[in-house]
């Protein structure tokens, strides 16, 4: 039987260095709060059931982070007072201490890890025996990181802070990653020994090599060959530096698979995002949350979209923003559309510059080429919406729907107050104000008769100048 592991991820500190009313592991890179990120790796080492996640300040929202990924199970431990990484690790002693086997700490502000990597760290630590291993990187500049401290042998002997370090230690450029796997039965034995002796009067869980070397074990180290991947957040700089590797490894796995995408470095697209073969975005184009693109698309440049749906064919052009929308097949946007919620688009719909739409399904093959707006609205096919149609679906107090049948025809700068009924194959006269239904194959006129008063215009001129006189 494998022995099992278990994982801890810290994420109960504010993140002073931040300078947010936000927990630093709640702000996102990738387009994922950062401790999701930590929490999906995770899962691909161990089943929810031995997964732990220390939350302390802005618990709630930190754990409907980790419960974004989708897993159930996941265990939360409460670090009421943030005392140092060393106290967030023991407030779970009651929950792991029985868990036996191997346990794996992670720092929640360390997004891009691998699993792979932490595969690695597992089997050293189960191949050599060791009582514990941890990740260290060789950075050009290490500083704000523990340096680990080598013995004769080579063997690790401690990890000094930043904060405690001589400048000896401090000129050291083997850094702790923070990233470490232990053996459960050892490192609850000692984890009393861990002791808020340093200037912040933290309790250090780096302190724990050093414990561990003092009571004749080994602790051993293995050195990541990209130290980009175990890059820690403490600043913001730091967090644009992390979001600007997420985007490019993005942007190369899709390039990679058969996507082009035009000027890359000015084009966003969230971790969570896909897309398909053959499909083309443009520059300064951002592709947000959980957007599933088909083959064959073209995304303009300068489209927001976001959490939406685009199926094979599907041409948005420059500068639409859509969120939670949907579009069928060989449907078209923009440019400079809006689709807001529940906006659907049938197979080959055209939604041209400066309409919006809300709440509504504009039929297949419909057209609404400019300056409307549509919303709450269920429009059949081959529906044709005049330019500066208007929805009024809002009374001021309730939204009421309008529904127009399949071929029906509205004319330019109608107003339809809803809740109304537009009827297949029907008219509405440009200029209308429609406030009751029109029949299937009805032309429905709702505007004043036009007037004309020959002579009117001249006779107005000559009463003008006689008065300049
Ligand atoms: C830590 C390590 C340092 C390492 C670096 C790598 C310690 C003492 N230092 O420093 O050796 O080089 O990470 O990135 O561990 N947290 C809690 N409760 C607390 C304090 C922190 O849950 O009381 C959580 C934070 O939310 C964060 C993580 O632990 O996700 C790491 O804390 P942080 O303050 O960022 O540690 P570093 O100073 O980066
Ligand atoms: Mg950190």
């Amino acid at each position: 039987m494998e022995t099992p592991l278990t994982v801890v991820i810290l994420a109960a500190g504010l993140g002073t260095r931040m300078k947010s009313r936000q927990a630093k592991v709640l702000h996102r890179a990738g387009g994922k709060p950062l401790v999701e990120h930590v929490v999906r790796t995770a899962l691909e080492l161990a089943p929810p059931e031995r997964l732990f996640v220390v939350v302390g300040h802005q618990a709630p929202e930190v754990q409907s982070a980790v419960e974004r990924t989708g897993a159930r199970g996941i265990r939360f431990i409460e670090q009421k007072e943030q005392k140092g990484t060393g106290h967030a690790v023991m407030m779970g002693r009651e929950a792991l201490a029985g868990m036996g086997g191997y346990l794996m700490i992670l720092y929640g502000d360390c997004p891009l890890l691998a699993a792979a990597t932490l595969r690695q760290l597992v089997r050293a630590e189960i191949e050599s025996g060791a009582a514990g291993v941890l990740l260290s990187a060789h950075m050009e500049d290490p500083t704000g990181y523990g340096r680990v401290i080598r013995g004769p042998g080579g063997c690790v002997e401690a990890v000094v802070e930043q904060k405690a370090g001589t400048p000896e230690q401090l000129a050291l450029r083997e850094a702790n990653m923070g990233i470490y796997c232990y053996r459960a039965d050892l490192f609850w034995k000692h984890v009393d020994e861990i002791q808020p002796n340093n200037p912040p009067r933290e309790y250090y869980l780096t302190d724990m090599v050093e414990i561990l070397h003092r009571a004749g074990h080994t602790v051993g180290a293995i050195r990541i060959a990209d130290p980009r991947e175990a890059l820690g957040i403490n600043t913001r700089l730091e967090l644009a530096e992390v979001d600007a590797i997420f985007r490019e490894r993005k942007r190369r796995e899709l390039m990679l698979a058969g996507v082009t995408i035009e000027n890359p470095p000015t084009v966003t697209i969230d971790t969570g995002a896909e897309i398909g073969m053959d499909t083309v975005i443009g520059p300064f184009a951002q592709i947000l949350g959980e957007t599933r693109i088909g083959e064959n698309c073209r995304v303009g440049a300068g489209a927001v979209i976001e959490d939406s749906e685009l199926a094979e064919g599907v041409e948005i052009l420059p500068y639409t923003v859509m969120s939670r929308a949907k579009f069928e097949r060989g449907a078209h946007a923009g440019p400079f559309a809006r689709l807001r919620p529940g906006a659907v688009a049938g197979e080959g719909a055209h939604i041209g510059n400066f309409v919006e739409l809300k709440n509504t399904r504009l039929g297949a093959g419909s057209k609404a080429q400019h300056l409307a707006y549509l919303g709450d609205s269920q429009i059949g096919a081959s529906v044709n919406i005049g330019a500066g149609t208007i929805t009024c679906n809002y009374d001021g107090r309730l939204k009421h729907r309008t529904t127009i049948g399949e071929g029906a025809f509205v004319g330019s700068n109608s107003t339809l107050v809803a809740p109304v009924e537009i009827g297949p194959g029907s008219y509405v006269a440009a200029g209308s104000v429609i406030t009751d239904p029109v029949p299937a194959d009805a032309l429905g006129v709702g505007r004043a008769r036009q007037v004309v008063k020959e002579d009117w215009a001249r006779k107005r001129r000559a009463l003008g100048k006689k008065q300049a006189v």
